[in-house]
């Protein structure tokens, strides 16, 4: 059992996160200021707090933690563009205070969650490690600045690290979150009966990986991957346009969508090679795209009120369900 604190814990990937860490039997904290987490953590101890407070070493001195997994972040690709400064306060400023904590209570090591964000222009088809990092949005720059100073600090004071970088995680939970992601966006549409909104021409793909194979990832990068940085994806890419079919078809529901502008400094094509979270974390998506969006769904109907989609629960549990979706992410 290892004493695990964990930033943006109340959030969507955090709050995976803390519940696989308390099935392994870690003794889990929390920091977070709720700004859009808003998860109940029974399994840990919840500290309301800013990342970039002066009284986080309080925290440290008070829970003493082996490792730390950092989560917390201003998300919002958009809100880093109306707000660079709010930006960079919490990714790049709150990310060096809690380094600063981490050295003097002597953490063994850091995960950082990073984004495929801070590939920007350079993100293909295929995008390794290696690829250049060229983000486009302030947002790609504050995380690829935090992951430098991680770097920094574990040059300068020995602190190890292992930098994992999310392509668009999606799952139960995210519908709650500030800036939901598509998938969320769309199957929330198809519940509610709403028009889907795409932006750009919908022919962008993106890699979309579970959130529970992400909080696997953060779990293994505790005691593996020292000082890399490494992709947790799924390797494969879906169009927004094919994810809205296949959201419909699962749904039994006919998604029109309206087109807007594309979003600036959107990628067009992102899929992020997992070879080496493979080889060096041992790590693999367990979830292919069909099964966690019926999980998905099948969360949001188990806590929603969707009265427009009567029936859809049951026919889920159906094989015939099986084939509404393709095999393939
Ligand atoms: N969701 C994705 O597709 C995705 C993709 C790539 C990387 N990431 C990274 O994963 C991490 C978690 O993202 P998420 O999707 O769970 O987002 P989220 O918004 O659900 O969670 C972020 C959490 O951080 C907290 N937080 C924000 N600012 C804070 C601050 N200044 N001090 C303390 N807590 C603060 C929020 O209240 C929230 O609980 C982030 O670092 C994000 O950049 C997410």
């Amino acid at each position: 059992m290892a004493r695990v604190l964990v930033t943006g814990g109340a959030g969507f990937i955090g709050h995976c996160t803390v519940r696989l860490l308390a099935e392994r039997k870690h003794r889990v904290s929390v920091v977070d200021n709720l700004s859009s987490g808003n998860h109940a953590l029974p399994e840990a101890r919840l500290h309301v707090m800013d990342i970039a407070s002066p009284e986080l070493r309080h925290v440290f001195k008070e829970e003493k933690p082996d490792y730390v997994i950092m989560l917390a972040s201003q998300v919002g690709v958009a809100s880093s563009i109306r707000d660079p400064l709010e930006d960079a306060r919490v990714n790049v400023l709150g990310t060096t205070n809690l380094l600063w904590a981490c050295v003097e209570f002597r953490v063994k090591k850091v995960v950082y969650a990073s984004s495929a964000a801070v590939y920007g222009t350079s993100a293909g088809p295929v995008t390794t490690e290696d690829t250049d990092l060229r983000p486009t949005t302030f947002y790609g720059l504050s995380k690829l600045t935090a992951e430098k100073y991680v770097r920094m600090f574990g040059l300068h004071y020995g602190l190890p690290f292992t930098i994992l970088r999310y392509s668009n995680v999606y799952g139960p939970g995210q519908e709650r979150s500030k800036e939901p992601g598509v998938v969320s966006r769309f199957l929330q549409c198809a519940l509610n009966g709403a028009t889907p909104v795409v932006y750009g021409d919908g022919e962008q793909t993106r890699d979309f990986v579970y959130v529970e194979d992400v909080a696997q990832a953060n779990l293994a990068a505790l005691t593996l991957g020292e000082n890399h940085a490494i992709n947790i994806s799924s390797g494969r890419a879906i169009s927004v346009r094919r994810l809205l079919s296949t959201i419909a078809r699962l749904t039994r529901t006919n998604l029109r969508p309206v087109f807007a502008p594309r979003t600036e400094g959107e990628i067009a094509h992102s899929t992020l090679d997992n070879s080496k979270a493979a080889m060096v974390l041992g790590w693999r998506p367990q979830t292919n795209l069909r099964s966690g969006l019926r999980k998905t769904l099948r969360h949001l109907l188990n806590t929603g009120d969707h009265a427009s989609v009567v029936g859809l629960r049951e026919a889920l549990e159906t094989p015939a369900a099986a084939s509404l979706l393709p095999n393939r992410p």
